[in-house]
């Protein structure tokens, strides 16, 4: 049975994010997408909101479970026995910093590894930082983050 562990901060989750989720849930036997609490970006969303968004919009996929963790990734996930870690690549610009988390992640735990996937070409350039962007200038966010996302992305903009 492999477990695999998706981290990241999820402010909010996007349609990028699902199609990475999605495809490690056909891969592995189950998920586990984890919300990372010692967060240095201040962020828009709460960790109790970005669970529930995660739980809302893939939390019914039969495999994928939702958490969060606090402190070191490679020791959490020895924590919870996974031994994968799963990360999107969108771009080369993304390339540099995940293989520099990659390689320290790798020294300080060789048991885990770090398994990249390829997003769909269709989400190279979404970022959750762009949805916030775009939904903070009043524009629309539609076919970037799933309707339920929107909508709390439109009601977050509009109280801040
Ligand atoms: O969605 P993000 O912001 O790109 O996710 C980054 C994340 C959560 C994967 C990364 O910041 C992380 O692993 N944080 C945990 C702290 C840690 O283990 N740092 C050492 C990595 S070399």
């Amino acid at each position: 049975m492999t477990r695999a562990l998706i981290p990241g901060s999820f402010d909010p989750v996007t349609f990028g994010h699902l199609d990475v989720i999605a495809r490690a849930a056909n891969m592995y036997d189950s998920v586990q997408v984890s919300v990372v609490r010692n967060y240095s970006k201040a962020p828009l969303f709460t960790i109790e909101e970005r669970i529930e968004m995660l739980q809302t919009v893939c939390g019914s996929w039969d495999n994928v479970s939702i958490g969060s963790f606090e402190g070191l990734l490679v020791q959490y996930a020895r924590e919870q026995d996974i031994r994968v870690i799963v990360k999107g690549l969108r771009a080369v610009s993304d390339f540099e910093y995940e293989f520099q988390m990659a390689q320290l992640n790798r020294q300080l735990d060789s048991s885990i590894e770090t398994m990249f996937m390829m997003t769909g070409t269709e989400y190279a350039y979404l970022s959750s930082s762009i949805v916030k962007e775009i939904a903070r200038l009043g524009g629309s966010v539609k076919g970037l983050v799933p309707d339920y996302v929107e909508a709390c992305l439109q009601q977050k903009v509009r109280r801040t």
